[in-house]
């Protein structure tokens, strides 16, 4: 989860400075987040925003744009893709690997759209991100047309996640409770009830969810361990040691993850979540 550190966000900054990240972060993130975690929960996502031949689609926090590419053979040529990401980087590199679908740079609180433009909006693994999901899903709901879907993956919380959690407490014991905040904002979107509320409240009905469990590989628990705790402050409050118990912990309490060819597979629990815009009476 390197790729848009929540923890890159400062009271000083705006959403937009505090989300721009270098190339090689965004090159890194395609070439090993996409394939490795994020690219299995996209059919999902757009199962759950009913997007089939014809849809006009709107991908908001496209990243390097996994959910349109995919998208592209389902809406055929009478359908139409846009992707919009905050990060500047991100969509360097959607350009690069899909130039024909349209990219574009925007923020989720205030998308560049009319109402009611999209038969489907998707939003994958990015809701934690926002500071403001109320007026996220507002907008999305906004740009939809009556009638029309929206598509959600969001990381189920922490105490879902099998070695996601051990990995956080072996941190929390070695280096203090903060250490959970520190490694926990990618989880708090993932209370599924309060999800599935939300939306209800804003409008949205009927809310389909399905939690399903994915893979996130890595070269090995200490890849996992530098991907986390790398990322965040955690890294700056820690001595050599610490880390290093850290590291050693992980790689024998979460052992019996490594595949026989040396990879580290652990799972990743996610709530897809298919909600629909009420039709116009
Ligand atoms: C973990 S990535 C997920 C990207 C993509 N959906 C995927 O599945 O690979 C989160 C993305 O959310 C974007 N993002 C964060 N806040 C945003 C905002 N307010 N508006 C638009 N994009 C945002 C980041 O720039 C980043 O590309």
């Amino acid at each position: 989860m390197t790729a848009v550190p929540p923890a890159a966000q400062t009271r000083t900054m705006s959403t937009a400075e505090a989300f721009q990240i270098p190339l090689a972060v965004a090159e890194s993130y395609e070439a090993t987040f996409v394939p490795r975690m994020f690219q299995e929960w996209a059919p999902h996502v757009l199962d759950a925003a009913h997007v089939g031949p014809g849809t006009s689609l709107l991908d908001v926090a496209c990243g390097t744009g996994i959910v349109a590419r995919t998208a592209v053979d389902r809406v055929g040529d009478d359908g139409t893709i846009i992707g919009v990401d905050l990060n500047g980087a991100m969509l360097t590199v959607a350009r690069r690997v899909a130039p024909d679908v349209d990219w574009r740079q925007g923020d989720v609180a205030d998308l560049p759209f009319e109402d009611g433009t999209f038969d489907a909006v998707t939003c994958q693994m990015a809701m934690m991100f926002f500071p403001d999901r109320d007026r996220a899903v507002a907008e999305m709901i906004r740009v939809t047309r009556p009638g029309g879907w929206i598509g959600l993956a969001v990381p189920a919380s922490l105490d879902a996640q099998p070695a996601y959690r051990p990995f956080v407490d072996i941190a929390a014991r070695h280096s203090g409770p903060e250490a959970r905040a520190l490694l926990g904002s990618y989880w708090n979107c993932g209370d599924a009830d309060e999800l599935v509320a939300g939306l209800e409240q804003a409008g949205l009905g009927p809310v389909d969810r399905r939690t399903r469990t994915g893979t996130a590989t890595f070269d090995s628990s200490d890849a996992l361990v530098a991907t986390e705790v790398e990322s965040t402050p955690l890294i700056e409050r820690i001595d050599e040691q610490t880390y290093a118990r850290i590291r050693s912990d992980v790689g024998e309490a979460l052992a019996h993850y490594t595949t026989p060819d040396g990879l580290f597979e652990i799972p990743f629990v996610g709530h897809v979540v298919g909600a629909q815009v009420p039709s116009a009476s």
